[in-house]
């Protein structure tokens, strides 16, 4: 049914997410791709607004609020995003999707991973799982370095940013159980090297596909 590709990119702050997604989309293009690149949460105008009811820190929502504020987003951007995309046969190139859900709400945020949570989460995505998922590993204490000379230059940290230290391992060490459960899918990038170490290696994964 579906005829593009979808490639997720997943890691903790200050992994270098951005950048890496940025060099590969304009990698992709250079190889004559129909590339869509995308972000959650918040690529949609309701997502918008979405967005910033959960990271703005005007509102600080209970886990299961949280949780379901995600899938909002992520229901919303499936259906008109993403999909249609994929119909047209394009590289659909998206910041972040479940497997953040699953880091941050269920393992951050301690939610039991019920069945019904489970179910949830492949509902609002509509069972569209990404093609591949480069995920940028950065230990935390790496990532805790690098967030805070961002902040001392002026960049301004979101809402979960700000958790404390154990949330944020937690949802460094179900990222690395989710690499390990889905290790075809989901490749492990090591996100301490340089910018075009890195690259290279994201290249050489999704010229697989
Ligand atoms: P954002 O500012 O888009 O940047 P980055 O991805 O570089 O951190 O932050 C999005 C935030 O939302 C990030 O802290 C991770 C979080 N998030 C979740 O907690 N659950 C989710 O399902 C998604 C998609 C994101």
């Amino acid at each position: 049914m579906t005829k593009g590709r979808f490639i997720t990119f997943e890691g903790g702050d200050g992994s270098g997410k951005t950048t890496q997604l940025q060099l590969t989309v304009t990698w992709l293009k250079s190889q004559g791709k129909d590339v869509l690149q995308t972000f959650e949460p918040g690529d949609t105008p309701l997502g918008k607004e979405i967005r910033r009811l959960l990271l703005s820190g005007e509102y600080t929502p209970v886990p299961a609020s949280e949780l379901l504020l995600f899938l909002a987003d992520r229901a919303q951007h499936v259906e008109q995003v993403i999909k249609p995309a994929l119909a047209a046969g394009k590289w659909v190139i998206c910041d972040r999707y479940t497997d953040s859900t699953l880091a941050y709400q269920l393992a951050g945020r301690k939610l039991e991973a019920t069945r019904i949570l489970g179910d949830m989460l492949v509902w609002a995505e509509q069972g569209l799982t990404p093609n591949k998922t480069i995920w940028l590993d950065l230990p935390v204490e790496d990532a805790a370095k690098r967030m805070a000379s961002r902040e001392a230059e002026g960049e301004v940290a979101n809402r979960l940013d700000h958790e404390k230290m154990a949330f944020h391992k937690a949802v460094y060490q179900a990222f690395s159980g989710i690499q390990k459960n889905a290790s075809q899918r989901v490749k492990r990038i090591d996100a301490r090297r340089d910018i075009a170490q890195v690259q290279s290696d994201i290249q050489v994964v999704l010229k697989s596909l």
